[in-house]
């Protein structure tokens, strides 16, 4: 196992009725909050006049920042931060799902940094110009990303196709709110991508050529078979509470850090790939992974990782046979599964063809090739794009 520093600062707050505890918690930081949301889905389940009704209880002077889309843009970033330096705020609130987190996130940094976040941070990576930003919270109503309890942030430029992330400790939520009620309103659509999302991060956590971290990999399919159990559930049932509670929590662990602590490798190929396409096309990430990842792994699997894909096939789906059968059938069952969530089985079903796989490709290698489970340059992008067409 590597050295590792165990650094998970955000305070959560699960459950019921937890949502009473954010007057105290930001008057730890201040009096002004910058809240920042998406298109309505808090206004119309109740979560915006809560907040409201609890800021004014707490003589919290509040700044508003509606409006944010599903794979936010650079402009939302600029003007909450313009919002933040002319208010000085002291907190920013996001209410809603990873894109509205991430954004809270891009506009803690842009709020304290005088050049541009995006061309210095998120397409440069340089961390090292970070020395201040305004403390970020969170009111969790999607489960999927992780947002609510990392330091990675997601942004999109539309002018030139690019979706990029960056992480920083700096941006950590200092708490988020997790109430499972708050994602009964989240509809098939969103529970099906949002399931698919939670379990593509455990998988490019999981998957990596090194035979080394057993613990981790335990815990890892500890959860994978927590989202394949109450995923369903939630589907068929929004308002179980167990099954979205489950999830929500699935969410926050599998992509918190705790599963790849001392990991010597993992893999986020799947990502960088399907960042590209919902760059161009503005898909829901989910939706787009779920397309990917069986046909991610079919390309890579070989005799140097199959030892990887039979411990999926046989913890996870109980199969048995020769090590390339349980692999191959693995693969069969998850695509089965994300199917059966209501996820579409090929990008030709979503309308996409193959225009644009060329500069997909070549923005997925501009940092070089990448994965760990098989170095993938831009030829073998274009091959995986091609294979779940
Ligand atoms: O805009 P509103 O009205 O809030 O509607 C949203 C949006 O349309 C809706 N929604 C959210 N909560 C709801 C709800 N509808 C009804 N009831 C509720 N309680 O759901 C839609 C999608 O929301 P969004 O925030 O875009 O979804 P998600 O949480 O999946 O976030 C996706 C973004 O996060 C990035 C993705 O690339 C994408 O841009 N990611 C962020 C990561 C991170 N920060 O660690 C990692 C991920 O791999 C991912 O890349
Ligand atoms: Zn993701």
């Amino acid at each position: 196992m590597k050295n590792f520093v165990y650094s998970i600062p955000t305070k959560i707050f699960f459950g019921k009725g937890q949502i009473e505890k954010i007057g105290t918690e930001i008057l730890k930081y201040g009096k002004k909050v910058l809240l920042v949301y998406g298109k309505g889905s808090i206004k119309s389940n109740g979560i915006y006049d809560k907040v409201i009704e609890i800021l004014k209880e707490n003589e919290i002077e509040y700044f508003e920042l509606g409006g944010i889309d599903p794979n936010p843009r650079t402009e939302s970033v600029y003007k909450g931060a313009e919002i933040c330096k002319e208010n000085k705020v002291d907190l920013i609130l996001a209410m809603g799902g990873g894109s509205t987190i991430d954004c809270a996130k891009a506009i803690s940094l842009q709020s304290k940094y005088d050049g541009d976040f995006w061309e210095d941070l998120y397409i440069n990576g340089r961390k090292e110009l970070i020395k201040e930003v305004t403390p970020v919270a969170s009111i969790l109503t999607l489960s999927a990303t992780g947002s609510e309890m990392n330091g990675n942030s997601v942004i999109s430029k539309k002018e030139s196709n690019l979706k990029v992330g960056f992480s920083h400790e700096k941006i950590k939520p200092v708490f988020s709110v997790e109430d499972p009620e708050y994602t009964y309103s989240v509809n098939k659509y969103q529970t099906c991508a949002g399931a698919i999302d939670i379990m593509s991060h455990l998988f490019e956590q999981y998957f990596s050529t090194e035979k080394d971290g057993f613990l981790q990999n335990r815990l890892i399919e500890g959860i994978l078979k927590t989202v394949i159990h109450y995923a369903p559930i939630a589907i068929e049932n929004p308002k179980d509470y167990e099954a979205r509670a489950n999830i929500m929590w699935a969410s926050s662990l599998g992509l918190n850090e705790l599963v790849s602590y001392g990991k010597l490798s993992t893999d986020w190929a799947t990502h960088n790939i399907e960042h590209q396409l919902s760059a161009v096309y503005d898909i829901t990430h989910g939706i787009g992974l779920g397309i990917l990842t069986p046909a991610w792994m079919k390309y890579v699997l070989s005799e140097n990782n199959i030892h990887r894909f039979v411990d999926y096939g046989k913890n996870i789906w109980n199969l048995s046979g020769t090590d390339m059968e349980i692999a191959e059938k693995s693969i069969e069952k998850t695509k089965e599964f994300f199917t059966s969530l209501g996820c579409p089985s090929s990008l030709s079903e979503i309308n996409i063809d193959d225009t644009h796989f060329e500069k997909m490709a070549e923005n997925a290698v501009a940092r070089g090739a990448f994965g760990s489970m098989k170095k993938l340059n831009k030829e073998d992008v274009i091959a995986i794009y091609k294979l779940a067409l």
